[in-house]
């Protein structure tokens, strides 16, 4: 959500115009994020160029010409394609520049106005607490995704298997429950299912597979995930998805 908010509401919009059916909005990264690894590196998005980056590429030559200069030759600097042309380019890794951007103030009603304006799926992504997930469920939302953003942003927030549980008994079965944030395995899959999630996303197991081979490096990734959960329901002893229970957790 942009700190104008009608920023936003073009883009629902848009996404609307474009076919879009289901809308994710991430309530959970008010502010940006103190990612000191990043400072360390001298990352930034968009892409800035300073001394410990550009020796990290001179270091990596393959990497330069295969994805760097790929972007800059077919379009140029990679940049987030979801942003207002206002804002292109000025957002950068500094937490301070962000927090400008992005609206930190968001309620229950920009929920509701959202509801309004989008007339597909409304998923509430960044859902840690179950009264949080009762209340999005209230304000119409078809479902929400229990997620701690990977565990990038606060680092003392619980494992979001540890809060699924929970939240699924106080979703109720009125929304679709979603889960992510650590799946590396297909037996994170399992475990994931078997606590109640009716889907489960991925980011950086994938991610490592685009950012190792592109398309076909994202397509192994999911292979891999798909053999392994494949495994797993084998050794657990269900054959189908809708047969991985909780009774599959060792509860000790
Ligand atoms: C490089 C990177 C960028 C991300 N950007 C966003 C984002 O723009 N919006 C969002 O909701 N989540 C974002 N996430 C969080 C993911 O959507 C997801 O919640 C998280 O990566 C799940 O954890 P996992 O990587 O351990 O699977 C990002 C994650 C990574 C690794």
């Amino acid at each position: 959500m942009w700190r104008e908010k009608q920023l936003s509401y073009e883009l629902v919009k848009r996404a609307e115009a474009a076919g879009f059916e289901a809308l994710i909005w991430t309530v959970d990264i008010g502010l940006g994020a103190n990612r000191e690894h990043n400072k360390r590196n001298g990352f930034n998005t968009p892409y800035k160029a300073n001394l410990k980056s550009a020796i990290d590429m001179a270091l990596h030559p393959e990497w330069a010409l295969t994805v760097m200069a790929r972007y800059i030759l077919g379009g140029g600097m990679p940049r987030h394609e979801n942003y207002p042309p206002q804002y292109q380019g000025k957002v950068t890794g500094k937490a301070s520049q962000a927090k400008a951007l992005r609206a930190d103030a968001v309620s229950w009603e920009d929920v509701d106005r959202l509801r309004d304006l989008w007339p597909g799926k409304l998923i509430i992504k960044g859902i840690m607490r179950p009264d949080d997930a009762a209340r999005a469920v209230e304000h119409g939302a078809d479902g929400v995704v229990v997620s701690n953003h990977g565990g990038r942003n606060l680092d003392s927030a619980p494992s979001t298997l540890d809060v699924l549980p929970r939240i699924v008994r106080a979703v109720d079965g009125k929304a679709s429950v979603i889960v992510d944030s650590g799946v590396r395995r297909g037996g994170d899959l399992v475990k994931c299912l078997a606590l109640g999630a009716d889907f489960v996303l991925t980011g950086r197991a994938t991610l490592y597979g685009t950012a190792a081979g592109g398309e076909a490096g994202a397509a192994k990734a999911m292979a891999i995930l798909k053999d392994e959960l494949r495994r797993t329901m084998a050794y657990v002893g269900c054959p189908t998805i809708d047969a991985i229970t909780d009774d599959v957790i060792w509860k000790g």
